[in-house]
C-alpha cells in the first residue's frame, strides 16, 4: 500500500459509539480506518459509510490489517466496554504498533487503569490517552465534548482532528487537553456525578410541581419549554419538556406515567461519591442523587413500607399542602429552587476535581472545562458560561457560591429556595437533592457551627484535644470531673 492510501486515524471497537465516532471523523474529512473482532461490526460501519454519503472509512478485519493501514505515527482510537475488554483489545493491537504510536482510549474507565495503562504502553515506546467523551450516541456523530488526558505529543498528533469532530459552541470546540495520567477519565466522571445531580434536582421538581402544585403533564411540558428560554436552558430541561408530550401508546395519557420507578446506572456516579469522601471533600448534593438510585431500587420493599406505614396511621399530607398554593408562584420559587441547588451541585463537582487536581499535580483549569462542557455533553448548558467567567475571573475562587455573580444569584433565590424544600417537608414529598444543596450552601456559609460541641464530646471521651477560640495551642479538659464537680446540672435545674 503507498503512503497516501494510509489512513489518518483508526477507531477499534464498532458498537454504536464507536460507529458513530467513526463516521463523525471520516465526515470531516479525515480518513480513518475500523476495526473490530466480530467482521459484521465491520461490514455495517463500511455500509453505513457508504450510506451517509461515500465517507472516507476503510474497514479491516485483522488487527494486523488494521493497524498498518494506519500512516505513522499511528492513533487508533479505543471503544470497547471498560475493564478487561480494554486491556485484551490493546494486547492485540499493540503487538503491531510501533514506538511513538498511540492508543486513546474513549470508554468510560476507571482513572487508575488509564495510568496503569499509560505505564505499560510507555514501556513498549507507546504513547496513551485516557479521553472522556460525553454527549451519547447522537454526540458521538455529531459532536461530542471531548476530554483527552495522558500524552500531551499524542494529543498534539491528532488535535485538529478532535477539534473538528467535537461539538462547536461561540468560543470554539468542545475539546481541551485536561492533563496527565488519567486526569480525562476522571473529569469525564465528575461530569456524569454532576448529570446524577442535574437528573435528580430535576425530577425533584417534576415531583413537587406534580404533586404539591398539581401540574399535569402537559402544563409541565409547557414549563420545561419555559424553563428552556432563561436562566436553566440546557440540554436536561429540554428533553424533559419533550418527554412530557410522550402519549402512552398502549393506554391513556402520558408514556412518563407509565414508567416503573427504578433508575439503573452504571457506576460513575458511585465513583465520584467514593472520590468525594476518600479526598475529604463534601458533595452531598451529588451523594444524594446516587441514595436516591439505590432507595428506586426498592420498588417492592417501598410498597410494602407505603401500606404498613397507611396501616400505622401515616396521614397523606400532600392535600392539606396543596389547597393552599398559588401554583404560578409555586413555579416560579420551583424554578428558582432548581437554579440555585444546580450552583451548590456544581460547587461541589468542581472542588472535588480542584482537590484531586492539587493532589495528582493534573494543573486542572476549571473554565476550560466548563467551556468544553458547554456543548456536545448531557450536562451542556447555557449557565457553564457563567461558571467558566467565574473562573477566569478568578482561578483560584474557593467555590462557585461565593464568585460575586453566582453569590449574588443564590441570595436572590434563596426565599423562593426555602419556600419549596419548606413546603416539600410538610408535604411529606422528598427532595433529597435540593435540601443537601441548602444545607450545603446553609453550613458553607456559616462562619460558625456547632462543629465545638462535637469536639467538646471528643475531647471528653476520647481526649482528642480541641482548639479555642480565643487562643493558640490544643487543649484537654477533664470534662465529667468538672461537671460533676461544679454540680453544673443542679444550677440549670433552677
Ligand atoms: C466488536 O464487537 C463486539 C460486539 O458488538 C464487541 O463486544 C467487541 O468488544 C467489539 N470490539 C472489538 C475490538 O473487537
Amino acid at each position: 500500500m503507498e503512503a497516501s492510501a494510509l489512513s489518518r486515524i483508526g477507531l477499534a471497537g464498532l458498537a454504536v459509539m464507536g460507529q458513530n465516532l467513526a463516521l463523525n471523523v471520516a465526515e470531516k474529512g479525515f480518513p480513518i480506518s475500523v476495526y473490530n473482532r466480530t467482521t459484521s461490526k465491520v461490514d455495517e460501519t463500511l455500509d453505513r459509510a457508504h450510506r451517509e454519503g461515500q465517507l472516507p472509512l476503510t474497514g479491516h478485519y485483522t488487527p494486523r490489517d488494521f493497524v498498518l493501514s494506519i500512516q505513522r505515527p499511528r492513533s487508533v482510537i479505543i471503544l470497547v466496554k471498560a475493564g478487561s475488554p480494554v486491556d485484551q483489545t490493546i494486547a492485540a493491537l499493540s503487538e503491531h504498533m510501533s514506538p511513538g504510536d498511540c492508543i486513546i482510549d474513549g470508554g468510560n474507565e476507571w482513572y487508575l487503569n488509564t495510568e496503569r495503562r499509560i505505564h505499560e504502553a510507555s514501556q513498549k515506546g507507546l504513547l496513551y490517552l485516557g479521553m472522556g467523551v460525553s454527549g451519547g450516541e447522537e454526540g458521538a456523530r455529531h459532536g461530542p465534548s471531548l476530554m483527552p488526558g495522558g500524552s500531551f505529543e499524542a494529543y498534539n498528533n491528532i488535535r485538529d482532528i478532535l477539534q473538528k469532530v467535537a461539538a462547536q459552541v461561540d468560543d470554539g470546540p468542545c475539546v481541551t487537553y485536561i492533563g496527565e495520567g488519567g486526569s480525562g477519565n476522571f473529569v469525564k466522571m465528575v461530569h456524569n456525578g454532576i448529570e446524577y445531580g442535574d437528573m435528580q434536582l430535576i425530577s425533584e421538581a417534576y415531583d413537587v410541581l406534580k404533586h404539591v402544585g398539581g401540574v399535569s403533564n402537559a402544563e409541565l411540558a409547557e414549563i420545561f419549554d419555559e424553563w428552556n428560554k432563561g436562566e436553566l436552558e440546557s440540554f436536561l430541561v429540554e428533553i424533559t419538556a419533550d418527554i412530557f408530550k410522550v402519549k402512552d401508546e398502549y393506554g391513556e395519557g402520558e408514556l412518563v406515567d407509565k414508567i416503573l420507578d427504578k433508575t439503573g446506572m452504571k457506576g460513575t456516579g458511585k465513583w465520584t461519591v467514593q472520590q468525594a469522601a476518600e479526598l475529604s471533600v463534601a458533595a452531598p448534593t451529588i451523594a444524594a442523587s446516587l441514595d436516591c438510585r439505590y432507595l428506586s431500587g426498592l420498588k417492592e420493599e417501598r410498597e410494602k413500607a407505603a401500606k404498613v406505614l397507611k396501616e400505622a396511621g401515616l396521614k397523606d399530607e400532600v392535600q392539606n399542602v396543596g389547597v393552599h398554593v398559588d401554583k404560578k408562584r409555586l413555579i416560579d420559587d420551583v424554578r428558582q429552587a432548581l437554579y440555585a441547588s444546580k450552583i451548590c451541585s456544581y460547587a461541589q463537582g468542581m472542588n472535588l476535581l480542584r482537590s484531586k487536581s492539587n493532589e495528582k499535580g493534573w494543573n486542572l483549569n476549571f473554565g476550560e472545562l466548563a467551556r468544553i462542557w458547554k456543548g456536545g455533553c448531557i450536562i451542556r448548558a447555557v449557565f457553564l458560561d457563567r461558571i467558566k467567567k467565574a473562573y477566569q475571573r478568578n482561578p483560584n475562587l474557593a467555590s462557585l457560591v461565593v464568585d460575586p455573580e453566582f453569590a449574588r444569584e443564590m441570595v436572590q433565590r434563596q426565599a423562593a429556595w426555602r419556600r419549596v424544600v419548606g413546603l416539600a417537608i410538610s408535604a411529606g414529598i422528598s427532595t433529597p437533592g435540593m435540601c443537601a444543596s441548602l444545607s450545603y450552601f446553609d453550613t458553607y456559609r456559616r462562619a460558625r457551627l456547632p462543629a465545638n460541641l462535637v469536639q467538646a464530646q471528643r475531647d471528653l471521651f476520647g481526649a482528642h484535644t480541641y482548639e479555642r477560640i480565643d487562643r493558640p495551642g490544643s487543649f484537654h479538659t477533664e470534662w465529667t470531673k468538672l461537671a460533676r464537680q461544679t454540680g453544673a446540672g443542679v444550677d440549670a435545674e433552677q
